[in-house]
């Protein structure tokens, strides 16, 4: 059976209370019966508003992170608790912007991975290697010690987390990956996921993120491995996200 593929917004640090609402009316008028799943991981503020939005259409709502504690001295952290307390179906784990800018290490993410699937919450786990290391032929190593990270951390159903291959150097940068060089990266994640459980390479998602736009989602999307979009940028306009989701049927 093929699965549904998965199209998730990540709006990052953006929007307000105006913009969201407008946003979310505007995919909700238009929106239909999408053929795939469709998210929204919006910034933590405005769960609750986007919660009351999205109610009775088929979009889910999604975090841009967790904490990979329960509860307690965390200032500044929610809990996966706290997320499911406003209907949180997916959260982002591991974005390359928490690596670099917050040092979020492939433990933390594990970590987090875990936080995230004992409170029944859809962890979307983030991988990607750098321009440099694209480069210097790293690619394959990265992403395998990174997806790596989170199999091997104990208890982890590996089958109920969804993996987005995000290349840095893609990320907000208008330079897509190719479908081709985006499809040899996922092949190799989904080679490794089937190491670890044949279930899970069957059932696992594999998300493709970096510039992603209503142009070439559809040749993105058509690759065998690629199992729906992170989007950024794009996902900020209801007619390009339209697009992407309409491309993913
Ligand atoms: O999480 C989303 C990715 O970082 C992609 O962002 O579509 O703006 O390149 P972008």
């Amino acid at each position: 059976q093929v699965k549904k593929k998965l199209i998730a917004g990540n709006w990052k640090m953006n929007g307000s209370l105006a913009a969201n609402e407008a946003l979310v009316q505007a995919l909700r008028a238009e929106i239909g019966a999408p053929g795939c799943d469709v998210a929204v991981c919006v910034p933590a503020p405005y769960l609750a508003q986007v919660q009351a939005l999205v109610t009775g259409c088929p979009i889910a709502l999604g975090a841009q992170d967790l904490s990979a504690h329960a509860q307690g001295a965390y200032t500044g952290e929610q809990s996966a608790g706290m997320l499911k307390d406003f209907g949180v179906r997916y959260a982002i784990v591991g974005h390359s912007e928490r690596r670099q800018y917050h040092g979020e290490s492939d433990e933390a993410v594990a970590a987090k991975t875990g936080a995230a699937l004992a409170a029944g919450i859809t962890p979307i786990v983030c991988v990607g290697e750098t321009l440099a290391q694209r480069e210097a032929g790293q690619t394959e190593e990265v992403v395998r010690r990174q997806l790596a990270a989170v199999i091997h951390s104990n208890g982890h159903c590996i089958s109920e987390i969804v993996v987005a291959y995000e290349p840095v150097w893609a990320i907000g940068t208008g330079k897509t990956a190719s479908p081709e060089q985006a499809q040899a990266v996922h092949a190799v994640l989904r080679a490794q996921l089937a190491h670890a459980s044949a279930e899970a390479a069957a059932r696992v998602r594999i998300l493709y993120g970096g510039s992603m736009n209503a142009g070439n989602a559809q040749a993105l999307l058509a690759q065998p491995d690629i199992d729906g979009g992170l989007i950024g940028g794009a996902a900020l306009k209801a007619p390009d996200f339209l697009q992407i989701i309409s491309a993913a049927r």
